[in-house]
């Protein structure tokens, strides 16, 4: 299985928006998941720009899938679903 690839956003709004509590996301993962995910701090995503500023801040996940107001807990579930396979 691939890892699920999640790209967290860190350009100056998502970061002072919310991003800033995620960056140790993968201090949050369950043992069983750790080497599953592979999680990186990028600059800005350009979505604050083309979506909405009130959507950050935004974690892009697997390349394509767009999660906006991301929260660890979010974030943690939709990893969950992904590792999982269930979703
Ligand atoms: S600062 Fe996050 S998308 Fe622009």
């Amino acid at each position: 299985m691939d890892k699920v690839k999640v790209e967290i956003c860190c350009g100056t709004a998502c970061y002072l928006l919310g991003a800033a509590n995620m960056m140790n996301i993968e201090d949050q993962l369950p043992a069983e998941w750790r080497g599953k995910v592979e999680v990186e701090a990028k600059t800005c995503l350009e979505l604050c720009e083309k979506e909405n500023l009130g959507g950050a801040p935004y974690v892009r996940i697997n390349g394509s899938e767009i999660m906006a107001q991301a929260t660890p807990e979010k974030l943690l579930t939709r990893i969950g679903e992904l590792v999982e396979g269930v979703a």
